[in-house]
Order: C-alpha cells, then sequence, then structure tokens
C-alpha cells in the first residue's frame, strides 16, 4: 500500500490546475447506459474511481475508448472517453462492484429505464454513515416500477416503461436526483421532481441529457420538470471542473499562508466555503482564469460552519475545513448535517497535536499555534484529504497511509501539491 510522505512549513505558490470533477463524472458516464449511440465525454479525471466504473459499464456492454495524448498536452491533462453501450448485454449490478463504489448503484436507472428491468446490488454502509438508497428507490417507483429486495439485491422491474409521476423528496438527495432524472428522462409523459438537488454536479448530469435530447426544465433549481422522450441520442460533453478538489487547495493555502491560482474553478459553485474562507482571514480573487487564495501573515480567525446541501457549505469540504480551523486564533464550531459519521479525521487530526472535542453533530475546534507532524491513517477519502491539509502546516514529517483513498478523488496530487513548493512524496508499496 502506498503512503505520502509530507514534510510541513512550506506555504504553497503557484499555479494548481483543477481537474475534472469526480462527482460529475461518475453519473454522465452512467448516463451513457441510457442511449445506444456514443456518448463522448471530454475531461474526464484520472482517477481510481473514473476506471472502475468504467469496468463497471463494460460489464453491462458499454464499448469504451480513450483519446491518447494530444501534443503539447499536460501530462494531467482530462481524458476524452468514448462510451457506446450499444446493448446492455446484462442488468445486473453485482455486489463485488458495487459494494467498492457506491454512485455505481445509479446504473439502477437507466438498465431499468431502457431495458424494463434492473438487478442491482445493495451498496451497504461505509465510512461516512448508514447512506441508505430507500429515496433513490421511492422515486422509481413513483414512476411506476415494481421493487423488491432479493438476497442483498434491489430488484427493479419495469416492464411495460416508466411513466412521468410527481416525486417529492423528503431530504434533499444528490444521488436520488440523479437516478430520477435518467429514469424520468426516458418516461412515458412528464416527471416533476420536487425537493431536487440542486448541486452543480446535477446540473451537468442535465445538461449532457439535454444534449442527448431529454426534455429537462429548471435543472439547478428545487423543481425539475422533465418531459419524457422514446429515445435518447448520442453526444460530447465537458465535465465540469471539480468544485471540492478547488476548495481543497484553497484551504491548504489558507493553512500553509501562500498565494494559488486555482486555475479553472469557479467561485459560483463555492460561494459557501469561499465566505468562509474569507471570513477566516484569506483573500479571495475570482477571475476567467480561476480563482486566486492568498493569506499573507495574519492570523486565521475562527469560523463556525454548518454543512448543507447546494448552495450551502458542502460536507465534502466539512474536513478540509476543520484541519484550517486547528490552527485558527480561537475556538470554531463545525456542525455536521448531512451524515451522521463524518468525524472520523477527528482522532487524526489529534494526532498532530489539534484540539477538538466532538459534541452530537458538532466538532468544538480549539485551535493551536502549532501543529506537529504525525504518521496518520486515511479513512475515507475527503477525510485523507484534510490528513494532507494539516501535514503541509505541521511541523516536521508526517507519514499518511491508505493513500487508496486520495486517489479515488484527487488527481496527481502530490505533483500538484510539490509544484507549488510542498515538500510532498509518494512512496510506493515497493520502495
Ligand atoms: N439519503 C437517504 N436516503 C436515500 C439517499 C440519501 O436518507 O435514499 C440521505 C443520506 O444518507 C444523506 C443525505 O440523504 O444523509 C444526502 O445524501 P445524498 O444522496 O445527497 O448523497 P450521495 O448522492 O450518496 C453525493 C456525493 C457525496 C456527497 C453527497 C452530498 C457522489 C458520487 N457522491 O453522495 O460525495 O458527500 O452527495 O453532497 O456524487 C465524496 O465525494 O467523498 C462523497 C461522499
Amino acid at each position: 500500500m502506498d503512503r505520502i510522505r509530507i514534510v510541513g512549513g512550506n506555504p504553497l505558490n503557484g499555479v494548481i490546475p483543477i481537474s475534472g470533477a469526480k462527482n460529475a463524472a461518475l453519473p454522465l458516464m452512467i448516463a451513457s447506459l441510457l442511449t445506444d449511440r456514443t456518448v463522448t465525454l471530454e475531461n474526464l479525471p484520472r482517477l481510481a474511481d473514473v476506471s472502475l466504473l468504467v469496468r463497471i459499464l463494460s460489464n453491462h456492454g458499454v464499448d469504451y475508448s480513450i483519446d491518447g495524448r494530444r501534443q503539447g498536452e499536460e501530462q494531467d491533462a482530462g481524458q476524452t472517453v468514448h462510451m457506446t453501450a450499444r446493448e446492455i448485454v446484462d442488468t445486473v449490478a453485482p455486489y463485488e462492484l458495487v459494494s467498492r463504489m457506491r454512485a455505481s448503484f445509479w446504473v439502477v436507472a437507466p438498465l431499468l429505464a431502457r431495458c424494463g428491468e434492473a438487478r442491482v446490488s445493495l451498496p451497504g454502509g461505509c465510512a461516512i454513515g448508514t447512506r441508505p438508497v430507500d429515496l433513490l428507490l421511492m422515486a422509481l417507483e413513483r414512476l411506476g416500477a415494481s421493487i423488491e429486495i432479493d438476497a442483498g439485491y434491489v430488484v427493479a422491474k419495469a416492464h411495460k416503461g416508466l411513466r412521468g409521476a410527481e416525486v417529492t423528496f423528503p431530504k434533499v438527495t444528490v444521488g436520488g436526483t440523479h437516478v430520477a432524472l435518467m429514469a424520468a428522462a426516458l418516461a412515458q409523459g412528464t416527471t416533476v421532481l420536487h425537493n431536487a438537488a440542486r448541486e452543480p454536479e446535477v446540473l451537468d448530469l442535465a445538461d449532457l441529457l439535454v444534449k442527448m435530447g431529454a426534455r429537462i426544465r429548471g435543472a439547478g433549481q428545487s423543481v425539475i420538470e422533465i418531459d419524457g422522450v422514446a429515445r435518447l441520442n448520442g453526444a460530447k460533453h465537458r465535465v465540469l471542473p471539480d468544485r471540492i478538489e478547488a476548495g481543497t487547495y484553497a484551504m491548504a493555502a489558507a493553512m500553509t499562508g501562500g498565494d494559488v491560482m486555482l486555475q479553472g474553478a469557479k467561485a459560483e459553485h463555492l460561494k459557501a466555503a469561499l465566505d468562509a474562507l474569507e471570513q477566516s482571514g484569506a483573500t479571495v480573487d475570482a477571475s476567467e482564469e480561476g480563482l486566486r487564495i492568498r493569506r499573507n501573515g495574519g492570523p486565521i480567525r475562527p469560523v463556525d460552519i454548518s454543512t448543507a446541501p447546494f448552495p450551502g457549505f458542502p460536507t465534502d469540504l466539512q474536513a478540509q475545513f476543520m484541519a484550517l480551523m486547528t490552527r485558527a486564533k480561537g475556538v470554531s464550531r463545525i456542525t455536521e448535517t448531512i451524515f451522521e459519521n463524518r468525524f472520523m479525521h477527528v482522532q487524526e487530526l489529534a494526532r498532530f497535536g489539534a484540539q477538538i472535542r466532538l459534541e452530537g453533530d458538532s466538532a468544538i475546534v480549539e485551535g493551536r499555534p502549532v501543529l506537529k507532524g504525525a504518521p496518520v491513517m486515511a479513512t475515507d477519502l475527503r477525510a485523507s484529504v484534510s490528513l494532507v491539509i494539516a501535514a503541509l502546516a505541521a511541523e516536521g514529517e508526517s507519514m499518511v497511509q491508505r493513500v487508496y483513498h486520495l486517489d479515488r478523488g484527487f488527481e496527481a496530487l502530490e505533483r500538484k501539491l510539490s509544484r507549488c513548493g510542498a515538500d510532498v512524496t509518494r512512496i510506493s508499496s515497493g520502495d
């Protein structure tokens, strides 16, 4: 298993190109199952989750090809992948695959909409909480599917096709909205989604579906209307920039007291996080090129945040913001409202000398002027990158174990950080 060695203390200075968003790429790739034509996705990040999903989709019958590197193209530039599901050869998504990546459960929607049936393993819990799929199944049932659970699998059937319906989500769910959008795109009649997720990744999926011929109004708002069509076409689409990657490096820059340009990042995707960063004493400048984040000299001020669905403060940046607050001059309260168990990083941050106390769904962080490097262990993707941020600012050496979590969601992390002056080295298991 690879490890990452970090010697902290260097401010980050330079340019970090922001990759395509993992959480947009996954539903966009899954949408290729909806048509027998070719869906071309540009700017796909080179991530373990993307490679795994390509394998999962190919089991269902998706042929794919990846464009080679072009003249003058950077080593880390996003990939262009062509995906064609001419024929669906298997409507079963087995436990071995779905348990490795929860988002692959979402194949249930296009398989059901296109083939009238799907048998997809329940994903099970994960490090950040129980993460049920009841609302995804509720949406499919509202659209006329029959749903049964059999030996750990969801068996969804709609042999006469799906029908448009009113779907009201009692709680905002990103996955539920993705699934409902894909299913409704091929249903007969009109579907109205109430309390839909407004995350930019939902809008990105809707944009691709519209290019494929879907009729969708209101994506990006909480009420979305979809007029179903009989078939969808191929399309070409560029994956939007990863707001969570951008937010992560923004916090790293603020933490180390540096000056970075996050190339391609969009301020409108990150408003709540940028507001919190500014309150903490960082300077944020948005331009055509991206976002420039600076903190020169001044102290980190404590800021209270509470996670919420978009446009609120993203749960996927909670751990990273907590890392920043461990060095604030004062006490901050960080409240997690989306996932019940997303504080696994607290114990590991404590290994750097951070002072954090849990109170129900909140963490009370008492900032310390100095963190000390330590060996730490990653537990999930966002938790592990919070440890990287803390290590960048800690005195001395840290070793981050279980780096495979980072590889799921951060493209070329060591290269991007090293280019900005950080002392970061990957130690491969063979070394
Ligand atoms: N929920 C239910 N029932 C459901 C679905 C969701 O109770 O049927 C609950 C969840 O347990 C949670 C809340 O609703 O409490 C929100 O969950 P949501 O469905 O929005 O999450 P998701 O679609 O499973 C995506 C991202 C997560 C991100 C969340 C919230 C992807 C692949 N995953 O998950 O990203 O934290 O939205 O923004 O898009 C990550 O990238 O590290 C990650 C965990």
